[in-house]
C-alpha cells in the first residue's frame, strides 16, 4: 500500500503503490543538477543544495544526477535492464517498479566530472565519492546499498545513491552501523 510515514520502508518486500507522487516536487536548477529536468522533494533539494556547496568549498564538483523517478519511470527502467543483462543481474541493480527509494522522491544519485558522471563502483574512489562517504549524514543523507551489504539490501554496492532522511535521523542511523532498511525492520 501507499507508504504514508514521514520515513518510510522501502524494499524488495515493501512497495509504493503506482499513484503514489509526492505533492513538493521542485526542479532542481542547473548545476544543482547536472542537467534540467531533475525533481526532488524540497528537503532533499535544499539539503543537496547545502552538500554540493559545502563540497564546491573544498574544489569538489559534485551533481545531482537522478532524482525522483515515476512508478511507470521505473518500470522503463527496469524492464530495459531486463533486455540489456537479463532478469536476474537487473534485479541486483535495479528496483523493481514500486520499489526504488527514487519514486520517494528524495532518493539522489550523485555524480561528478572527476569519473565523467558515472553511476559506477568507481565514483567511490573520486575525490568527491570519497568526501560523500565523509561527510553525507553531516547533510542529513544515508547510502541506501553499501558495500557488502548486498545480502542485506538486495542490491549492489551504488557508492553515488544516498537517501535524504533528515540529519538527525541520519545520524541515529549511521551510530547503528545498519542500513535505512534493516534499521527501520527491527526498531
Ligand atoms: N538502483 C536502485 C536500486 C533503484 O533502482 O532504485
Ligand atoms: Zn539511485
Amino acid at each position: 500500500g501507499v507508504q504514508t510515514c514521514a520515513l518510510p520502508i522501502l524494499s524488495k518486500q515493501t512497495t509504493l503503490s503506482p499513484g503514489y507522487v509526492p505533492q513538493d516536487l521542485q526542479s532542481v536548477p542547473v548545476p544543482v543538477a547536472v542537467r534540467p529536468g531533475i525533481r526532488l522533494r524540497a528537503n532533499a533539494l535544499a539539503a543537496a543544495t547545502e552538500l554540493i556547496d559545502a563540497a564546491a568549498t573544498q574544489g569538489l564538483r559534485i551533481a545531482v544526477v537522478s532524482g525522483y523517478r515515476s512508478y511507470q519511470e521505473q518500470e522503463g527502467l527496469f524492464n530495459g535492464y531486463v533486455q540489456q543483462m537479463g532478469r536476474e543481474r537487473a534485479e541486483r541493480i535495479s528496483a523493481l517498479p514500486g520499489h526504488s527509494e527514487h519514486q520517494l522522491g528524495t532518493a539522489i544519485d550523485f555524480g561528478s566530472p572527476s569519473n565523467n558522471y558515472q553511476l559506477e563502483e568507481n565514483f567511490a574512489q573520486t575525490p568527491e565519492g570519497r568526501w560523500l562517504a565523509e561527510n553525507g549524514v553531516r547533510y542529513g543523507f544515508l547510502l541506501s546499498y553499501p558495500a557488502g551489504k548486498e545480502p542485506v539490501t538486495g542490491y549492489a554496492y551504488e557508492p553515488w545513491h544516498w537517501r535524504y532522511v533528515g540529519i538527525e535521523n541520519a545520524r541515529n542511523v549511521a551510530a547503528t552501523g545498519k542500513t535505512l532498511t534493516e534499521y527501520l525492520a527491527t526498531r
